[in-house]
């Protein structure tokens, strides 16, 4: 990458990772085909077909469109190597266990960004009937011969893919579920509401509180992805660090209220374009906007922290963001030293004091958020920079290249190490 230059045009986002991967598994849920359009084409997405087509799915890609038809009786186990893949690979947990009526999976795999039990996730099965055995080689074995049962579950903390995992284990179980503390992002409404679209009887969809009456089946549907709003976020601080002016399209403007609350502190325009777009324009200068931490949605996304946090490095004045979620956020503080930020990460807590330039630099993206971070601040730097472990970037974004590229950022996908990828797919 060569930095230094300003961002101008326009761009779509497309539909959104955390969404399209839990309602790919809750297709298998459904007796008939399940159409969802709008889909982005991500690593993710093909590790989450060959699990699709392991247990026995037809799938077919087509463009934005993935057509999923489940067998009539589909595989219960995935393999450790599938399970690895992706964090969401958990995803299928649920599904599987309601409609075969037994589980089998290993530890599932995603970014390091500390400790992520799969507890409450297990802890609401077993409320609902499920019998867990936790297997020597690792991975947990769940059986629930006769079906799951409707239970009242409360989650100690408001986890995404634990609200996830329940919603989809209660619209086949017997009787009502009552999930109280469940998660509200934009991503466990749109799943929601392709449950419903299939048949689902649920209620309190957007609230902390959802009920599901559990129906025999859920039948096939089609169903538009929701717009990715950490792209767009992405795009946000890329424009917002670098300066210039672009066009986002395919945007949701309550889903990304906090990040334009921010730049707007920080010294960036947002004006918002009807329902679905906005223009975001920076000079490049921004002033830090202080102290500032993230949280469960509404408030700001942990997944936009290192980004936001990338579009700062030459603020004037000092920053420091919180991440309440995750204990181990900003691995990509070291790549940002690497460029000349100065940057700290003590405890959960990033500090930043904004240097006047930041120098092109070797950075290794040490996981997705992470990476799309080091993307940032390349953009932004003097001189050449070259990222490696890209495959995390790609795990989360279409062509982080070609995304900036389209922009006026001089990005170059090295062909060797995507052709490396794409064979290793
Ligand atoms: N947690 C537990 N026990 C559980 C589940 C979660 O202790 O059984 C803890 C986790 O360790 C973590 C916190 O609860 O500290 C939040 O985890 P959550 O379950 O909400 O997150 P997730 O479902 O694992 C999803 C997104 C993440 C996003 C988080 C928070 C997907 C596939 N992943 O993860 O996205 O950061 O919610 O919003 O939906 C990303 O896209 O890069 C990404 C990491």
């Amino acid at each position: 990458m060569e930095g230094g230059r300003k961002l101008f045009g326009s761009v779509r986002m497309p539909g959104a990772k955390n969404s399209v991967l839990p309602i790919m598994a809750a297709a298998v849920l459904c007796t008939g085909t399940v159409t969802i359009t709008d889909a982005p084409v991500l690593s993710d997405v093909r590790a989450c077909i060959r699990i699709l087509n392991r247990i026995g799915c037809t799938v077919m890609l087509c463009g934005t469109n993935i057509r999923i038809t489940p067998p009539e009786h589909p595989g219960s186990s995935i393999p450790p190597e599938l399970m690895r893949s992706m964090r969401s690979s958990l995803f299928f947990l649920a599904p599987l266990l309601a409609r075969t009526g037994q589980a089998e999976i290993g530890m599932p795999g995603g970014c390091r960004l500390g400790a992520r039990p799969i507890d409450m996730h297990l802890e609401g099965l077993a409320r609902m009937g499920a019998e867990i055995t936790e297997k020597q080689e690792g991975g947990w074995m769940l059986k629930a011969p006769h079906g799951l049962k409707g239970a009242h579950i409360t989650l100690r903390f408001p986890s995404v893919g634990a609200t996830e995992t329940l919603l989809m284990a209660a619209c086949t179980a017997y009787g009502t579920t009552v999930l109280h503390g469940a998660a509200r992002e934009p991503e466990v409404t749109d799943l929601a509401q392709f449950l419903q679209s299939a048949g689902a009887q649920i209620s309190g969809v957007g609230t902390s509180e959802l009920c599901i009456e559990g129906t025999e089946f859920l039948f096939g549907t089609q169903f538009a992805v929701c717009p990715d709003r950490i792209t767009a976020a992405t795009v946000m601080f890329a424009v917002a660090g670098c300066g210039g002016e672009v066009l986002l399209t395919n945007i949701r403007h309550a889903d990304l209220h906090c990040c334009a609350q921010l730049l707007e502190r920080a010294g960036c325009s947002i004006a918002p374009l009807g329902k679905s777009a906005a223009v975001i324009a920076s000079s490049g200068r921004l002033r830090a906007p202080g102290s500032w931490q993230t949280g469960v949605y509404p408030a700001f996304p942990t997944d936009a922290a290192p980004l936001a946090a990338a579009a700062l490095l030459r603020a004037q004045g000092e920053s420091a963001v919180l991440d309440s979620i995750f204990e181990n956020r900003f691995a990509c503080a070291e790549g940002f030293c690497r460029m000349g930020a100065q940057a700290s990460v003590c405890s959960r807590t990033l500090r930043l004091r904004g240097v006047p330039e930041l120098c092109g630099a070797h950075v290794t993206a040490p996981d997705l958020r992470g990476g799309a971070a080091l993307v940032l601040a390349a953009l932004q730097a003097q001189g050449t920079s070259v990222i490696t472990g890209t495959e995390h970037i790609d795990r989360g974004y279409e062509n982080i290249a070609v995304l900036f590229s389209q922009l006026g950022g001089a990005v170059t996908a090295a062909e060797k190490q995507r052709e490396g990828f794409e064979m290793a797919q």
